[in-house]
């Protein structure tokens, strides 16, 4: 399809409520498992969200989402952008409609920095759109431990508060990594939270929140969230519920746990940045920061 004839594009901002749930009904019929009505109604469509659609009789048909992104880049903080939530109806394919919402999503950005976390059935597509494939790598340390103390409370995000605390750690606390990470993406974890995709959010301290889980005897330690450091071990005993050998990391933890060895890539992140240059160390994206 020819530029001249792609079909308009609408912008769906943070109060424009019709097309946002014309957006919720779009998206389970491209990503079976993925919703965001629960995530809508638990106010994430924020300032920093905005979806570009082809909209067509009330029904999205395409579609890519924008997310403004505090980045940091090895300490560095710089505006970028996250795209999700990228495909086009079934129905609707190959007709020129994702490209029209990629090159409308594009313009927004401008000269900004741009990331996304792609699948392997697109790894062909986003290069079309100046995109470049950018390694990350799983981090992982061999540490015993057996459960101890108090285990640390659970926390629900289904209320406003614990989600109004996790905004505060997130946009003012100590970053997770500053090799290659964000502030203020509070909103993105939730929905994970909101789809029941997420580990447990612990908390530890009062400002000092986890997300974790125990598998095996590996203790998955997704994020932290935090208004500054403190000693992590000795709060593992209490985040377990049975003995482990072993921690993987959700991000770069060059922080938290700075003799934690690269283990390989991560092979089911399939990052795509572009004009975005990243560390040449090893670097994990927090795994709750992905759109
Ligand atoms: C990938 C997807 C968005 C393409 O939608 P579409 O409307 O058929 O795409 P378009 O017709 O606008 O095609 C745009 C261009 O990409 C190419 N293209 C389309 N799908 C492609 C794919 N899977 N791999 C590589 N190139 C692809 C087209 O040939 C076209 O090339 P051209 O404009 O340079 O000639 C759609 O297949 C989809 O929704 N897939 C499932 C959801 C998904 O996986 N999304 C990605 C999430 S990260």
């Amino acid at each position: 399809m020819s530029g001249s004839s792609l079909p308009p594009v609408t912008e769906i901002g943070p109060r424009d409520a019709a097309s946002q749930a014309a957006f919720c009904d779009y998206v389970p019929q491209v990503f079976q498992r993925a919703s965001f009505h629960l995530w809508r109604a638990w106010g994430g469509w924020n300032e920093d969200y905005r979806a570009f659609a082809v909209v067509e009789d009330g029904r999205v048909l395409a579609n890519v989402s924008v997310t403004r992104m505090r980045l940091l880049l090895e300490g560095r903080e710089a505006t970028g952008f996250q795209f999700g939530a990228v495909g086009c109806l079934p129905s609707h394919r190959g007709r020129g409609l994702a490209r029209a919402v990629m090159e409308a999503a594009l313009d927004f950005c401008g000269e900004a920095p741009v990331l996304l976390f792609a699948n392997p059935t697109v790894l062909e597509f986003y290069p079309r759109f100046g995109f470049t494939p950018w390694r990350q790598e799983l981090f992982t340390a061999p540490h015993e431990a057996v459960p101890g103390g108090a285990p640390a409370p659970t926390l629900d995000l289904s209320d406003a508060g614990v989600r109004a605390g996790l905004a505060a750690l997130s946009e003012e606390g100590l970053p997770v990594t500053e090799r290659f990470g964000a502030r203020g993406y509070s909103s993105i974890s939730t929905w994970y939270a909101a789809n029941g995709f997420s580990r447990p959010l612990r908390r530890l301290k009062e400002d000092a929140w986890a997300f974790a889980g125990v598998e095996g005897d590996t203790l998955y330690l997704d994020d932290v969230f935090t208004r500054g450091l403190f000693d992590l071990r000795a709060w593992i005993p209490r985040l377990i519920d049975r003995p482990i050998r072993r921690i993987q990391f959700g991000f770069t933890p060059e922080r938290w746990w700075p003799e934690a060895t690269a283990a390989g890539e991560d092979t089911k992140a399939d990052l795509f940045v572009r004009r975005l240059s990243l560390s040449r160390e090893p670097h994990r994206f927090p795994v709750l920061a992905h759109t």
